[in-house]
């Protein structure tokens, strides 16, 4: 079974009930005329916040799990949802371009040369104005000493532990190096409060968060 199909089976919001504080931020600002596309859209909580606010949002998840819960919520309220379950790997997109990327938690569970594709990706998937939301772990991470002391090394700052778990740090900053060709419109860095999801362990992260626009 796909870990966060189980995941998602035991709790009906992992990541928490409500979308991160910079979407909520920053939304009005993604030009409307086109689709939104959330990768790894997981239980919804961006998706359907931009849905429920009027704008088209296609969401990629590979957790079946998180799919038909995102369908269940889209179909009560008739929102313009568009699910794809698929993997980032063999997406293909179906507009011509997208009004913003939502790229919340991804980063971290992608290969450095699955984050480097996805980065040419996303130029060809937007245009001008298109905007591109992030929310990202650094190396500042309590837990990333002890991933990288324990785990494989499979790419910078990249690990993955024995049930096969991988997580990717980004160095501090490192961000703006990756978006070097966008507008910054909000960029941070900071460690969060104590917090759990679901029913695991009591953790902090060392959290990048960034909004780009393509200009
Ligand atoms: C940390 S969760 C974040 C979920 C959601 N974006 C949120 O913030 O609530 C990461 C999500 O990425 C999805 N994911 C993992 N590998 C992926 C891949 N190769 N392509 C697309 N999505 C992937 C997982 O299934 C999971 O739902």
């Amino acid at each position: 079974m796909f870990s966060y199909d189980k995941k998602y089976s035991s709790h009906s919001a992992v990541f928490g009930e409500n979308p991160e504080k910079i979407l909520v931020d920053h939304f009005k600002k993604i030009e409307n005329s086109k689709p939104v596309l959330d990768i790894g859209a997981g239980q919804g909580r961006h998706a359907l916040f931009l849905a429920e606010n009027g704008y088209a949002v296609e969401a990629l998840e590979p957790s079946e799990v998180g799919i038909k819960q995102m369908e269940q919520v889209s179909s009560e309220k008739s929102l313009p949802l568009f699910l794809t379950h698929a993997d980032i790997k063999t997406f293909e997109a179906k507009a011509d371009a997208y009004s913003a990327v939502l790229l919340f938690g991804i980063l971290q569970v992608l290969p450095r040369e699955e984050i480097e594709d996805l980065l040419q990706s996303i130029k060809k998937w937007t245009s001008l104005g298109s905007m591109i939301f992030v929310i990202a772990f650094s190396t500042e991470e309590p837990s990333y000493a002890k991933h990288k002391q324990d785990d494989k090394e499979v790419g910078k700052h990249s690990y993955l532990d024995a049930k096969g778990f991988l997580r990717t740090y980004l160095e501090p900053n490192e961000i703006l190096q990756l978006f070097a060709d966008y507008e910054v419109v909000h960029h941070d860095e900071h460690l969060t409060e104590a917090h759990h999801h679901g029913d695991g362990n009591i953790h902090r992260h060392a959290v990048i968060e960034a909004v780009f626009r393509v200009q």
